[in-house]
């Protein structure tokens, strides 16, 4: 069995894939040169790839007929050209589940941050500029008794939610599909413009497909209330952030917290100067923990796609 690996992954998936056959890695921490890429996979069976490889005909074609498996070490795989995969018969798969918890701690530290005002705090602290505790001081909002809106209630959206009730929130959500999970957290199911008219904090958990680009633009921005906040450690471009960036510097809603942005690593310019955007470098599911079980995750499908046993977690059909 020979693996790519187009990238530094945690040692113990590494293993796995060192018992099972052989492994050529690119030890890079960062993405790649495309060149470099197609340089290395030519000739694997599998690949394992990053959120920013973009798995194309091309990447495809240059890794040869052999190729049998892309094991994307994400849940999301809009990276990848499942079609192109799909007609070449090679099996995608992708790392779901094992990063919900962390994604929805992620999630929840940016809802706090953002009603909070901590990344503005901590700013204004180690500014040096005098300041006292005050009634009016730097107040935020509660989330006891606000609507938290989910939009996509798969996995993390479920455990985002579970979070939230603890914090005293009142759920809702919108998805294509009623959700078993919706129904037991006592979660109304709205159409996408009752659930950003109606919500406190809106906070985006759908995968990115051509349907959700863009999902949240000027029109839906301008539905949802001014005191409203925006999550989102999804995908960037679910979000028209340049439309975003507007909305905040006018009051159009109150904040948003961001962990993942349109064009990365960069970032809409008019959202750097805003106190009431929180930005963090998508860190959804950055735990040595939760690392660690993507990297495993995706090594065993890899290795079972070759035994002929079939992926574990598909995202082909099979
Ligand atoms: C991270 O963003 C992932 O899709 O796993």
């Amino acid at each position: 069995m020979i693996f790519a690996v187009t990238n530094r992954l945690p040692e113990p998936a590494v293993d796995l894939l060192r018992e099972a056959g052989e492994v050529r890695i690119d030890g890079r921490e960062q993405a790649i040169p495309r060149a470099d890429l197609l340089a290395l996979v030519e000739g694997a069976e599998a690949v394992l790839t990053l959120l920013h490889d973009r798995v194309d005909e091309e990447l495809l074609t240059a890794a040869g007929p052999q190729l049998r498996c892309v094991a994307n070490v994400a849940v999301g795989n809009d990276n990848v050209e499942v079609e192109a995969a799909e007609r070449r018969r090679i099996v995608v798969t992708n790392t779901p589940g094992v990063l919900d918890d962390a994604t929805a701690d992620l999630t929840m530290a940016l809802i706090l941050a953002t009603t909070r005002r901590l990344a503005e705090g901590d700013r204004l602290v180690r500014s040096g500029e005098p300041w006292s505790w005050g009634m009016g001081f730097m107040l935020g909002s509660s989330l006891q008794g606000k609507r938290l809106g989910i939009v996509g209630l798969g996995g993390i959206g479920t455990r985002v939610a579970e979070r939230a009730r603890a914090f005293g929130m009142e759920i809702a959500y919108h998805s294509r599909h009623p959700s078993p999970a919706g129904a037991e957290l006592g979660a109304e199911r709205l159409s996408l413009p009752d659930l950003l008219a109606g919500s406190d904090v809106v906070s985006l958990h759908c995968p990115l497909t051509p349907q959700t680009h863009h999902l949240v633009g000027v029109e839906e921005l301008a539905a949802m209330k001014p005191s409203a906040v925006l999550v989102n450690a999804a995908r960037g471009p679910i979000v028209d952030e340049a439309a975003l960036a507007a909305a905040l510097a006018e009051g159009g809603i109150a904040a948003a917290g961001l962990d993942v942005f349109e064009r990365e690593p960069e970032v809409e310019p008019g959202l750097l100067g805003l106190d009431n955007a929180v930005l963090t470098p998508h860190l959804g599911s950055a735990t040595v923990e939760t690392r660690t079980a993507m990297a495993e995750l995706a090594a065993r499908n890899a290795i079972s796609v070759l035994r002929g046993q079939g992926p574990l977690t598909p995202v082909t059909a099979q």
